[in-house]
């Protein structure tokens, strides 16, 4: 069961570069996804349900880092951090220059560190961060058309990243990322999330904390 969220701290929107409404953030989505189709993966953003779905089981009031890959315009970002304990940070790694100059200007939060680089690097932005490990990774990475190797890596860093018992929150448009964690976590969840455009699959493979020690 998650524990209630953190509500009461000094997260805002900046209007430092103009109002962020639906339709800009939209529209920035949009034409990203013109000039990136494989890297971006999706016309336009995740939706609300989605983002409340996939926070649900967090245990919000232990988690201390938080990673998140690809926030692009900042739809999980913002919720993750509305959520977050006061002391906890919130790693966000986007390989889109556009995407992180848009979320360091649309978020002022001094809780979010947000990175330009692959999540394949994640162990070392974690450490620069001054972590060992995380306690949850979420990615929207589009596993499916990343080039050849990257998401096989991409979830060997995660796996490694995670203390035992965290755990790798993962939302895609197909089952294809199974074939990629279920080797690697103990165990895998699988839910459909019907509203959202398409209807979206929800993964949680948790690093099994037994096994982690054996290791
Ligand atoms: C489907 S979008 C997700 C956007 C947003 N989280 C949402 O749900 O609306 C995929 C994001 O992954 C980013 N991306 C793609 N490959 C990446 C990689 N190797 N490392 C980090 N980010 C990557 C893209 O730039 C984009 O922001």
């Amino acid at each position: 069961m998650a524990s209630p969220p953190f509500k009461d701290k000094k997260t805002r929107i900046s209007t430092r570069g103009g109002s962020r409404s639906f339709r800009s953030q939209w529209a920035m989505f949009f034409r990203q996804f013109m000039k990136h189709p494989g890297m971006i993966g999706s016309v336009i953003p995740s939706s609300s349900q989605l983002v409340a779905r996939s926070l649900d089981g967090v245990d919000w009031a232990r988690t201390r880092l938080f990673v998140e890959y690809g926030p692009g315009v900042g739809t999980f970002t913002q919720a993750i951090l509305d959520r977050m304990h006061p002391d906890a940070i919130l790693l966000a790694i986007d390989l889109n220059l556009d995407f992180v100059a848009y979320l360091e200007d649309a978020i002022d939060d001094p809780r979010l560190r947000v990175v330009h680089g692959s999540a394949a690097d994640v162990r070392r932005f974690v450490k620069e961060a001054g972590y060992q490990k995380a306690d949850y990774v979420l990615s929207g990475l589009p596993f499916s058309t990343l080039p050849a190797g990257v998401g096989e890596t991409i979830c060997e860093e995660t796996r490694a990243v995670l203390r035992p018992g965290g755990s790798f929150i993962i939302y895609q448009y197909s089952r294809y990322v199974r074939r990629l964690i279920d080797p690697l976590f103990g165990q895998v969840s699988d839910e459909l999330e019907w509203r959202n455009i398409p209807p979206c699959r929800l993964f949680r493979a948790d690093k099994d904390e037994a096994l982690a020690q054996a290791a």
